[in-house]
């Protein structure tokens, strides 16, 4: 039980979403923007803050977290101490359980009631005071936290980091997908200065590809997932621009590939790995599908088989066998293509045209999201059983 088949996965470990990168590809920029922002802290010991925000997946929370340890271990190096402490609005989603989280910091067992907001910010502030010790709280998904009409807790807290002097002081790190600005009132707000936003767009389908490659790199065996695969899983996320969807397409495909003993991540295994998460491919797409659709894509899948893409060429090839099988006439090359185009156009194939050595133009045409023999029986089902003596519709 539970024994590995093969040798994909190095460290598992490392492909979960809690795991915290050494470096985050790509986010240089927003890394050296809070290192410049929180350089009165790191050198002064003053109070700083800042704001995250910007679209799911796209590091918010990852950067957040490494930039905080790497501060402390900078703080440690130069024989100081720095608290952090990280709160996700989302498990603790009141004012009352995001104080009680800042009372057990420094009292473990500061009991769940009995004292007020006001009474615990208070005992925090002395806490903070009297450690001599700065203190990071990051923020995140603090939306949550404040659209529940909450915006004192946050208000209070920027009042409290003015407030304490000496060698302590107290920063915050905000983090949302969400502009701050319709969330905060003006007296808060003015803490989080445009100046502190670090925005954080979606990745691009070569930003992707190499958080693919780098956390394949740490998590898996060498040789387990090929160029191509890594291209696949990026383009997969391409269209979200999602990190973790990119890496939550990587685990499973990894896991599958143990699972059947492969000795390398295939296509297929990436395909199921996406087809678990996401699948665009609902029975009623299909069930709307007239036979020359469903015959089209049944032929394109059997072409593809486990591969990554094939040809246009071999996929209409595919369409005639297909079309003899079911006794339906054949249609000319043009007729076929317009089919390519419209099971595009409903998110079922995606097309890429590439240039061939020779210089000639070659389309091919992929399957993303579901493995093709998954979809080929869906539509041999469909077709035996639900189209069977359907009209011949164009
Ligand atoms: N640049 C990167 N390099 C390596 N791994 C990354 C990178 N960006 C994100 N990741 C990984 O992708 C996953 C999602 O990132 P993260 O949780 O930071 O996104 P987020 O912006 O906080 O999203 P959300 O708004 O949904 O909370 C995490 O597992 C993180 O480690
Ligand atoms: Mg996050």
């Amino acid at each position: 039980m539970f024994e590995r088949r093969s040798n994909i996965i190095k460290d598992g470990s490392k492909l979960s979403f809690d795991y915290v990168p050494d470096k985050l590809v790509s986010r240089e920029k927003q890394m050296r923007d809070l290192e410049k922002l929180f350089s009165p802290l790191a050198l002064d010991g003053n109070a700083c803050s800042a704001y995250l925000w910007g679209s799911v997946g796209a590091g918010k929370t990852a950067c957040a977290k490494r930039f905080c340890q790497d501060m402390a271990e900078y703080f440690y190096q130069n024989n100081k101490r720095l608290s952090n402490l990280y709160i996700n609005c989302r498990v603790k989603n009141t004012e009352y359980a995001v104080a009680l989280e800042l009372a057990r910091l420094y009292d473990p067992g500061f009991p769940d009631r009995g004292f007020a907001i006001d009474e615990i910010l208070n005992m925090v502030q002395k806490k903070v005071d009297a450690d001599q010790t700065p203190l990071v709280i990051i923020l995140d998904e603090v939306d949550v936290l404040l659209k529940g009409g909450s915006r004192n807790l946050v208000y209070q807290l920027t009042r409290i980091s003015e407030a304490i002097k000496g060698k302590s002081s107290l920063s915050l790190i905000l983090i949302s997908q969400y502009s701050l600005a319709s969330m905060l009132d003006e007296a808060s707000m003015s803490t989080f200065r445009r100046a502190n936003m670090i925005s954080f767009s979606r990745y691009s389908e070569d930003e992707l590809r190499e958080i693919v490659r780098y956390r394949a790199e740490i998590a898996l065996e060498p040789g387990a997932l090929s160029d191509e695969g890594i291209g696949m899983i990026a383009k997969l996320s391409e269209e979200f621009g999602d990190a973790r969807f990119a890496l939550e397409i990587l685990e499973r495909a990894a896991h599958a590939a143990e699972m059947d003993g492969l000795a390398e991540i295939s296509a297929d295994c990436i395909r199921s790995g996406s087809s678990s998460i996401y699948s665009d491919v609902s029975e009623s797409k299909l069930n709307q599908l007239d036979i020359n659709r469903s015959l089209s894509l049944l032929a394109i899948c059997r072409a593809i088989k486990t591969a990554a893409s094939v040809s246009m060429t071999h996929c209409e090839k595919s369409y005639h066998i297909a079309c003899e099988e079911y006794n339906v006439p054949a249609k000319k090359h043009t007729q076929f293509y317009t089919y390519v185009q419209d099971l595009e156009r409903q998110s079922l194939i995606r097309t890429e045209v590439r240039r061939e050595p020779d210089g000639g133009r070659v389309t091919y045409i992929s399957i993303d999201n579901i493995p093709p023999k998954e979809l080929a029986n869906k539509i041999v089902y469909l077709l035996d059983y639900v189209k069977r003596g359907e009209n011949d519709i164009e």
